[in-house]
């Protein structure tokens, strides 16, 4: 008799766990230590070690700036042991780095793959205006309806009071209007300093105690909180936002598109991607890096891939003295 199925393939987000927690550990070693500069190099020495032994072609596409000003990790950078597969990878090896060198919650390391060609690539377009929700509010997400609305909206779709409606959201001057009219309408506000690809997982998971994103954060966090959604679910939607006019110049000399609301698909293209963040602080999502004496340290991460809606938790204890090149 013949066996029909089809044996699964390889699951790279397997492999890229080691990388976000090789990232975690090292930027740990910093948490509170108010070096954010410090604190980002080590997690990006690190990723980039691991990242060589990963059995990949990869192709930064969204990393840690122009290669002149951040040598490592930097957009165009390859990256992997450069056997197939051919990838595109964004990285944040410190997504919070004030976070970190402030030993504030909900600082992460995060990597994020899909196949060559298919991730968004931010060019000169820095910022970008975000609504994420769970997949049941879905539909709901539009950036020209006012946030108020919307929060009136859910409360309808999932039969409660406005006032049980939470929006997180960054605690940015930009945003400030815009809060005082969510508050005006009923909704509560949780303000986070950083930390909105953290937010944005929290936001679209069942039964979490927010309901919505909102406000202008990164693009490259957008992106990669792209990839997390293909995953776990959920939805987003981004807008270009350029802050001046030079930058909105340089993005419609660029071809981009700022009117448009982009989608988790517009941002991560096709249903193979690979997601992996390991808690560098401890958060709503993730438990920080963990120091246990005799030489150990522990890690949780969660791990994702699209195809098959896999998401992982993976809990990990290291030996310090192994790891302590890493680290250094
Ligand atoms: P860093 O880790 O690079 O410091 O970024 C943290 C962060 O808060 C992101 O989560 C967010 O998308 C972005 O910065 C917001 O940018 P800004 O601080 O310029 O408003």
């Amino acid at each position: 008799m013949t066996d029909s199925r089809t044996a699964p393939d390889r699951n790279l987000a397997l492999e890229l766990v080691r990388v976000t927690e090789a990232a975690a550990l090292s930027a740990a070693r910093l948490v509170g230590m108010g070096d954010k500069e410090a604190a980002d190099q080590a997690a990006v020495d690190a990723m980039r070690l691991v990242l060589g032994t990963v059995s990949m072609d990869g192709v930064v596409v969204i990393g840690e700036g122009e290669k002149d000003e951040a040598p490592m990790l930097y957009n165009g950078e390859h990256v992997g042991n450069g056997s197939d597969p051919k990838v595109d990878i964004a990285v944040d090896p410190l997504e919070g780095t004030t976070l970190t060198a402030k030993g504030m919650p909900s600082a992460l390391a995060v990597i994020a793959v899909s196949p060559r060609g298919t991730m968004f690539d931010p060019g000169p377009c820095v910022y970008m205006e975000k609504l994420a929700g769970a997949s049941d509010i879905a539909d709901l997400l539009d950036l020209d309806r006012p946030v108020p609305d919307t929060c009136a909206l859910i409360a309808e779709r999932r039969n409660i009071d406005i006032g049980d409606v939470t929006v997180i959201v960054l605690d940015r001057e930009r945003h400030y209007e815009r809060i005082d009219q969510i508050r005006a309408a009923g909704a509560r506000v949780r303000l986070i300093s950083d930390g909105d690809v953290s937010a944005v997982l929290l936001a679209v998971s069942e039964g979490s105690p927010v309901d919505l994103l909102w406000g202008v954060g990164g693009t490259p966090e957008g992106v990669i909180s792209a990839a997390a959604i293909k995953a776990i679910g959920g939805a987003l939607v981004g807008r270009l936002w350029p802050r001046d006019e030079g930058e909105r110049k340089a993005a419609l000399d660029g071809g981009y598109d700022l009117e448009k609301q982009l989608t988790q698909d517009d941002l991560v293209k096709g249903d193979d991607c690979f997601f992996s963040a390991t808690g560098v602080t401890d958060g709503d999502v993730l438990q920080g890096v963990r120091y246990e004496g005799r030489g150990v340290a522990s890690t949780e991460s969660i791990v994702m891939r699209s195809s098959s809606g896999t998401v992982r938790r993976v809990m990990a204890r290291h030996n310090r003295e192994k790891l302590a090149e890493l680290i250094s």
